[in-house]
């Protein structure tokens, strides 16, 4: 039996499922039943039947999915797939500035922990962060946490102030200007597509700001025929799979995640066959998370 084969033949047995992020290597993609973005997969995580989940993807995501889920098996295939910048900020740390703007709307944008999602009011994900601060009326304060980035481009957007916490993805940050400026070079036609993940002086030089699913609708609904692509390599292989016709370019080396590459297809085979690694979140601080998660999900 070949590995795939035998991925299949497990998970039928112990009724599973397996999703994963657009992040992920292209073989754990190729192996999945469905691929999509942290929103798309949240939706997903709690409209499956099946009782147990192999998430592929990285700790928040995984959580999210066992507070959308607590009566599900989340599996995680690599127990250290974390995320920096969800480490960039503990719920004590969150607690303390609260105290300092009482009263606040705290947002907190997926890439969390969920002690951190359960010290919140809303979450937001890329593709509705701007929809979910509008959301808060004006009068409100807002303090948005842990992306600077995304922060401050949902602030620029809307011309509204918010207090904004200084984490940040390390790989995105790692794109440079000249990364964009030498692809645009190369592919004079090629519109670039930026996530809100990446720093200002990235985002100024895009021609899109989009999530990871909003980057695969745009390539597909558009007359574009090249694109370069300013966010984690690993979404170029659903861009270039569901568009032969056209072009993707990814904006560098560089934009690679080592947390998302931590799981490749034996781990999905040993997640299945040692029912590893299990993710679960106390009862409590998961029914303080869901509050947060369930009100995004209401509002997008
Ligand atoms: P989206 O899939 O929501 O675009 O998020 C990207 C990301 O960095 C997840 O870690
Ligand atoms: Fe976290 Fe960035 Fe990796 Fe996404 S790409 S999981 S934000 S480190």
């Amino acid at each position: 039996m070949s590995l795939i084969e035998e991925i299949n033949a497990l998970k039928k047995e112990r009724g599973a499922v397996i999703i994963a992020h657009n992040y992920q290597p292209d073989e754990v993609q190729a192996l999945a039943d469905f691929t999509g973005d942290s929103l798309e997969l949240s939706r997903q995580a709690a409209e499956l039947d099946e009782e147990v989940i192999v998430f592929c993807g990285v700790h928040f995501m995984a959580e999210t999915a066992a507070i959308l889920s607590p009566e599900k098996t989340i599996l995680l295939p690599d127990q250290f797939a974390g995320c920096p910048m969800a480490d960039m900020i503990t719920a004590d740390q969150l607690r303390a500035r609260k105290k300092e703007h009482p009263g606040c709307v705290v947002i907190a944008y997926v890439n969390s922990s969920a002690a951190v999602k359960a010290e919140t009011d809303l979450c937001c994900t890329s593709s509705n962060a701007m929809k979910i601060v509008q959301s808060v009326p004006e009068d409100n304060e807002i303090l948005f946490v842990p992306d600077t980035h995304l922060g401050h481009y949902v602030q620029e957007q809307l011309g509204r102030e918010m207090i904004i916490w200084d984490g940040y993805c390390p790989t995105h940050s790692r794109i440079r200007d000249r990364d964009i400026v030498r692809e645009k070079q190369d592919h004079p036609n090629a519109k670039v597509m930026s996530h809100p993940e990446c720093p200002q002086n990235i985002r100024d030089v895009s021609d899109y700001l989009l999530s990871t699913g909003q980057m695969i609708t745009h390539a597909k609904n558009s007359d574009e025929m090249e694109f370069i692509v300013a966010t984690e390599m690993g979404l170029l292989y659903r861009l270039r799979n569901e568009n032969p016709e056209k072009k993707f370019y990814s904006v560098s080396d560089r934009a690679l995640c080592p947390n998302m590459k931590k799981i490749d297809a034996e781990k999905v085979l040993w997640a299945l066959q040692d029912m590893q690694h299990l993710i679960t979140v106390p009862e409590d601080i998961s029914k303080r998370a869901r509050r947060s998660i369930e009100a995004m999900l209401e509002l997008s």
